[in-house]
């Protein structure tokens, strides 16, 4: 939400380019003795391999974080950290459980701060789905989004790339687990919430799903695995969606609950070009926040 939707519009055709050219062989290294800082207190797959290699091939250093290693670990305080690391590198990226470590992270930092998923947003994600729906379907614009599951960090960034973006987003969910009010409020028509899932599917142009027990809600899964059943995209609620629908899925998916195998690993979804696409949506990231000094 702090670029404007023209800059994000240009971020994701220089991530297109810059995909285009890595699979060419060119080499693109502006980011020579630049170093980022990845604070990880999440697991991550994707998050952590596309942040590292992004870096190498930019020319510049990546360095892993964990609190088991770090001081932030042993409690040292987050605006302590922030001036330490800050002065040392260029850009800092975060992974974290409550949203306030990052913006107080970032109004201690002297560099850039990315947020590489919190409790209440996965922007990083968006920026990769924007990227792969323009590849695959053009401009979003206009377009029909439907978002089955739990009103999570995926859900709200979502909401945020509805704003940005420019499309409609109907999020289906079972009662009690909507996304953040005052976040609904703020999209007024642009969003409906509904815990009718074919009604929300009806006519979609992509179905986009996340897993029902997010990290740190491992102890839920359990009652999770109730208040979510028949929240499920499958090949039945597929059939109701735009028959050029597409489907996309952050990852790790679990087969079987909020998706089914059919649909994962079937030819209307785009998960492993989505997944893939972190790498190039970040590197356009951090050369607009390293490179341009944008923001
Ligand atoms: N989608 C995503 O952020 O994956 P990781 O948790 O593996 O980083
Ligand atoms: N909602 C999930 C997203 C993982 C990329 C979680 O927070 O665990």
């Amino acid at each position: 939400m702090d670029f404007t939707p023209d800059e994000l519009t240009a971020l994701i055709n220089n991530a297109i380019h810059l995909k285009a050219k890595w699979k060419q062989g060119v080499s693109y290294t502006p980011l020579q003795n630049r170093t980022l800082a990845m604070i990880f207190d999440k697991a991550s797959t994707r998050t952590r391999v596309s942040f590292e290699a992004g870096m190498t091939q930019l020319g510049g250093h990546a360095l892993f974080l964990s609190p088991t290693d770090t001081q932030l670990g042993r409690g040292e305080p987050v605006p302590d950290a922030a001036r330490v690391i800050s002065s040392m590198t260029d850009v800092v990226m975060i992974r974290t459980f409550a949203h306030d470590v990052v913006e107080t992270f970032a109004e201690y930092s002297s560099v850039p701060v990315i947020n590489a998923l919190t409790d209440m947003y996965h922007p990083c994600q968006l920026l990769a789905d924007m990227m792969t729906y323009q590849e695959s379907r053009g401009d979003i614009k206009g377009a029909t989004v439907t978002y089955v599951g739990d009103g999570n960090n995926m859900c709200h960034s979502w909401m945020n790339a509805a704003i940005q973006f420019d499309f409609h987003l109907n999020i289906a969910c079972p009662q009690g687990y909507e996304p953040d009010a005052a976040l609904t409020q703020q999209l007024g028509e642009r969003v409906t919430v509904t815990q009718d899932i074919e009604r929300a599917a009806k006519d979609s142009n992509l179905l986009v799903t996340d897993v029902w027990a997010s990290m740190g809600q491992e102890e839920e899964q359990a009652l999770r695995e109730t208040a979510f059943a028949g929240y499920q995209i499958n090949e039945s609620l597929m059939s109701v969606a735009d028959q050029d629908a597409i489907f996309m899925h952050c990852l790790p998916a679990h087969r079987g609950e909020e998706v089914s195998e059919g649909v994962l690993e079937g030819k209307q979804s785009v998960v492993w070009q989505e997944a893939e696409n972190r790498l190039h949506a970040q590197k356009a990231l951090l050369v607009a926040l390293v490179s341009e000094g944008l923001l």
